[in-house]
């Protein structure tokens, strides 16, 4: 048999797919291009979309949360090219110029683009918008970014005393504010800094923490008036400057990289390149935990592109060892946990994941997901409020389990299958294509004996 047999199911338009490696031999090898950045692609579209001219994007996410972004813009009146091309092209419409929908905005699966397309809907004065999202987004809190858009003179209303969507918002002339987040959180900061952006004067947010700053980057890009205080984890925008059509390149994701990385270094004999993928320091905790862990990862090619770093990495199979993550380093990995489970979980020894209650209001409540669908394959995991408790070691065997429709749950829980003892069938495991269009593809692509 050349490769582990991945065989896709379909049953209620669902389709569901069973791992089943080879007893022993299998190895992974090659070289893999990552999909476009998710949290890049989605700003690279609304900066577009709010500047004046054109704005050129190459290496844009084709995965379905991009398309919900893409589509609420198309429906305010956004002229955005064919998405399947290499290059796309969006023509902006300039601040403020978005105009009142047909029809409700469906952000999908996609935090990302409810949070902040919120925070540029808010500021379109004297305008009416509804946004829902499917039934995973529909239960995430909304109020961290209603709150603020609220005391900036927003009206937004939903259930749960306005927490939760379908939302409906109605547009005004915004107040800058001050606002001190009680959360690191990038969807909340961004919000915010896009509500600034077309308020007048001066609008800071501070974080107890830093989170991705994707938005800080892209936004000086386009000729926003943004300034950092890395010592009090501030960001500050001055509101009304017109932004100016630029081009972005969009680097591979490192949280889509992070399959590989962790799958290249569980599955004995594997060596495996990874090209351009964004190596951000607010994003790049994972290589810093493999590296605590034992990992083999090498980082070529550093460089900066539109504004990211990127590079190429390369990961070799070694025995990982158990660490533990808390604090800031949970942050720089926040959506890299799930896949860092399954490390743990192989790996020697006890691990520790701490500060990680964020997880619970993500695409699903990911520590427990985690914690139950690996423990069905034989993981040793115990859940606390806020992460887990990993004892590793213990040999997998191959069960039903379930994505939760969560695309990092489905693709992690891939990962654990390879190093399986029989067959595993994961449920709803096409969640992948939220942000990882094709991976189960290049999954048999690299799987060699
Ligand atoms: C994102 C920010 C993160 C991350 C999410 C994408 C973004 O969430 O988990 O997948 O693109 O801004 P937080 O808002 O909790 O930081």
């Amino acid at each position: 048999m050349l490769n582990p047999t991945i065989n896709p199911i379909e049953s209620n338009n669902q389709i569901d797919l069973t791992i089943q490696p080879a007893a022993s031999g299998l190895c992974l090898r090659g070289s893999l291009s990552i999909p476009g950045d998710k949290s890049i692609s989605h700003r690279a579209l609304m900066l577009g979309a709010l500047a004046q001219g054109e704005t050129k994007i190459q290496g844009l996410l084709l995965g379905e949360d991009v398309i919900s972004t893409a589509n609420c813009l198309r429906s305010l009146g956004g002229e955005i090219s064919d998405l399947t091309a290499p290059e796309i092209l969006v023509k902006g419409q300039g601040l403020g110029q978005f105009q009142e929908p047909l029809d409700v905005l469906n952000a999908g699966n996609s935090g990302t683009t409810m949070r902040l397309m919120l925070g540029i809907l808010a500021a379109r004065d004297n305008h009416f918008f509804t946004l829902t999202g499917d039934r995973s987004l529909r239960s995430r809190p909304m109020s961290r970014v209603v709150k603020p858009l609220t005391q900036m003179g927003a009206e937004i209303w939903g259930r749960q005393n306005n927490n939760l969507a379908p939302l409906a918002i109605k547009g005004k002339k915004l107040r800058p504010i001050h606002y001190d987040s009680p959360v690191a959180s990038a969807q909340v900061k961004s919000c915010i800094l896009l509500a600034g952006l077309m308020s007048e004067g001066q609008t800071t947010v501070t974080e107890p923490a830093k989170s991705r700053d994707h938005s800080e980057r892209m936004l000086k890009a386009f000729g926003a008036d943004i300034h950092t205080d890395s010592e009090t984890n501030s960001v500050t925008i001055t509101g009304g400057n017109t932004l100016q059509g630029q081009s972005v390149i969009v680097p591979g994701d490192i949280s889509s990289a992070s399959f590989w990385l962790v799958a290249g270094s569980v599955v004995p004999d594997s060596e495996l390149k990874l090209k351009d993928v964004g190596i951000n320091p607010t994003r790049s905790g994972i290589l810093d935990v493999l590296n605590l862990m034992g990992a083999n990862i090498t980082i070529e090619k550093e460089r900066i592109v539109a504004g990211e770093p990127i590079a190429d990495l390369w990961v070799r199979s070694s025995r990982l060892e158990g660490c533990e993550i808390a604090g800031e380093l949970t942050l720089r990995c926040i959506d890299e946990i799930p896949i860092i489970v399954v490390a743990a979980a192989l790996a020697k020894g006890t691990t520790i994941i701490k500060d990680a209650a964020e997880l619970r209001i993500k695409e699903c409540d990911r520590l427990s997901v985690m914690a139950t669908q690996l423990s069905r394959m034989g993981a040793k995991i115990t859940e606390h409020p806020d992460g887990l408790e990993i004892q590793g070691g213990h040999p997998l065997s191959g069960a039903e389990v379930a994505s939760h429709s969560d695309h990092r749950i489905a693709m992690s829980l891939a990962v654990a299958a390879l190093r399986a003892s029989g067959k595993t069938t994961i449920e709803e495991a096409t969640a992948s294509n939220i942000s990882y269009p094709n991976f189960f593809d290049s999954l048999q692509q690299v799987c060699c004996w």
